[in-house]
């Protein structure tokens, strides 16, 4: 045969994967192949495989007979809107996916590349796991993998997308990973599956009910962003990728262009109630700062009395971090402080400026938080603000509270400037339990103790129920207008943008995990 002819039909056994009938299969069940997810993450003809002829070296269960060109995984580079990106791609028509040694060795060697060059790592899962018919060399696979993952931490984004399952140890790698997509039906994680569950808690369960994609967007927080199908997954991967830089030495790209309504100038004037104990959506106050249509939430359903996410100002990427009054009245709990942690975390990896909205009443009260550890889970949060080095602000819109106050990038814990609106409370508590505590004695003895307890809330919101206390104490820098805060905010990041800080020496911190 014509040696030319040999490598047409080498590569077309490659591409075929584990054959047509499966490839069927896996398109009735509304999924792609691997290949085609590649080709539709990556920008036109920009795919450049690797290994697509490595094959598998075990022999046991009749496995040498069963050797498929490129063992169940492609893998290799590409770009997204012109820039570099490493992916690898499950074939769940190979063997399910599943995770022999040379698969495993050929997703690290992308990794290895992707660290030694400085650019993402793009994950996209459909596997069934460690492949069984190896043992212990598939495990082994595995933690080369979770090893790789942990040391490209912080060093390169690194993204996962769940496209079917993604069971057992497996789900460890994506979980060491920046950020995990699922798509909707078609995925599913979890460390042990119904079967087992059922056997061990005697709990009846479904796949899609134990580790679907909504059980980990809602529930469980392992899931970031959700989408329905994987086109849209894939769309979506490749909108997020563009708000982040290709590793912590660089910056995120700047699209020259952006847009802002001017009219939303005086809309944010009108977005806080009257009554400061009503609710509000925070979202409407981001969109009144931030450049049109570029907030990218992340997180969506999880702990949604914090609302975080990506955004541009002028084009320039920035993490936002705020209060959501809309629900729980924005209380701080255990899974909106690790929400908010590791969002802080990752934007100040990767050099990406953080804004945040405060209006927080305080930490939730009660036995199931304190003794889930709310002590610790707060810490978290805290601990992320004080030890990010990108430029920071604030905007204090109305309720600032007591420890909650600190924890939300205040002055103290290195914001670079704090600004409140007029409608601003900074305080160690709300005025009505201040009053308690603090004139307990004169409400007692009153002849009218009710009204003796209004008069002094009276009092100590007149004191306390405003920015000026902290302005006057600089622990605010300005007080400025709703109006006034996207021109802040951009004149605020244009002079940080310079800024160089390094945190003392130190082999690494120790986040109160
Ligand atoms: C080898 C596997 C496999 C595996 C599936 N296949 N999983 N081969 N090792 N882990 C093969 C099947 O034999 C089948 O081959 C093909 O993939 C498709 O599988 P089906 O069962 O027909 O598909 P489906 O009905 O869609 O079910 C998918 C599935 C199921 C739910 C994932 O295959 C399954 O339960 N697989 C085993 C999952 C598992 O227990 N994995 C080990 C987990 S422990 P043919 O030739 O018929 O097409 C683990 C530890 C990691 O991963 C630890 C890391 C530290």
């Amino acid at each position: 045969m014509d040696k030319n002819q040999e490598l047409v039909n080498r590569r077309k056994a490659s591409h075929l994967g584990g054959g047509e009938q499966r490839i069927a299969r896996q398109h009735e069940q509304g999924k792609l192949t691997a290949r085609e997810r590649v080709i539709l993450l990556l920008d036109e003809g920009s795919f450049q495989e690797i290994g697509q002829f490595v094959e598998h070296r075990a022999t046991s269960f009749g496995l040498d007979k069963n050797k498929i060109p490129g063992d169940g995984v492609v893998t290799g580079f590409g770009t997204i809107h012109g820039r570099l990106i490493y992916v690898f791609s499950q074939d769940f028509t190979v063997l399910g996916g599943s995770l022999s040694e040379t698969h495993a060795a050929k997703i690290c060697r992308v990794m290895d590349l992707a660290v030694k060059n400085g650019a993402p790592i793009i994950g996209l899962n459909d596997s069934g796991g460690a492949r069984i018919q190896e043992g212990v060399v598939s495990l082994a696979g595995y933690a080369d993998i979770f090893y790789r993952n942990t040391r490209a931490s912080g060093v390169i984004p690194q993204l996962s997308v769940i496209m079917g399952p993604c069971a057992g140890g497996a789900v460890y790698s994506p979980a060491l990973t920046d950020f995990v997509m699922m798509v909707e039906d078609t995925s599913y994680m979890f460390v042990t599956g119904p079967n087992v569950v059922k056997t061990v808690t005697h709990e009846e369960v479904s796949s899609e009910d134990l580790g679907g994609a909504k059980a980990h967007a809602e529930k469980s927080g392992v899931n970031h962003f959700t989408a329905s199908n994987d086109v849209e997954a894939l769309k979506k991967v490749r909108d997020l990728i563009t708000y982040m830089p290709q590793n912590a030495n660089e910056l995120a790209p700047n699209p020259t262009k952006f847009e802002f309504t001017n009219s939303k100038l005086s809309t944010i004037n009108d977005v806080l109630p009257e009554n400061s104990t009503l609710p509000y959506d925070i979202r409407k106050v981001v969109e009144c700062v931030i450049d049109d249509n570029s907030f990218r939430e992340v997180h969506e359903d999880f702990a949604k009395n914090i609302v975080v996410g990506f955004a541009r100002i002028e084009g320039k990427t920035i993490g936002v971090v705020a209060n959501q009054p809309a629900a729980m009245a924005g209380v701080l709990d255990i899974d909106s402080s690790r929400k908010g942690a590791r969002f802080v975390r990752f934007c100040d990896s990767f050099n990406i400026p953080l804004l945040v909205f405060e209006d927080v009443p305080g930490f939730l009260p009660g036995t199931d938080q304190e003794w889930r550890g709310i002590i610790t889970h707060g810490a978290k949060l805290l601990y992320a603000f004080c030890e990010a080095t990108v430029p920071r602000i604030t905007v204090i819109t109305r309720k600032a509270y007591g420890g909650a106050f600190d924890v939300m990038n205040s002055k103290s814990i290195g914001a670079d400037l704090n600004f409140a609106w007029p409608t601003a409370e900074i305080a160690v508590m709300g005025a009505k339990g201040a009053a308690e505590i603090i004139f307990k004695r004169e409400i007692n003895e009153a002849a009218d103790p009710q009204a003796k307890w209004l008069e002094k809330e009276a009092e100590y919101a007149e004191m306390f129920a405003n920015p000026y206390r902290a302005a006057e104490r600089g622990i605010v820098d300005d007080v400025i207008l709703p109006s006034e805060t996207r021109a802040k905010v951009i004149a605020g990041f244009k002079m940080l943008e310079n800024k160089a800080e390094t945190l003392p020496y130190k082999k690494h911190g120790n986040i109160p995990l």
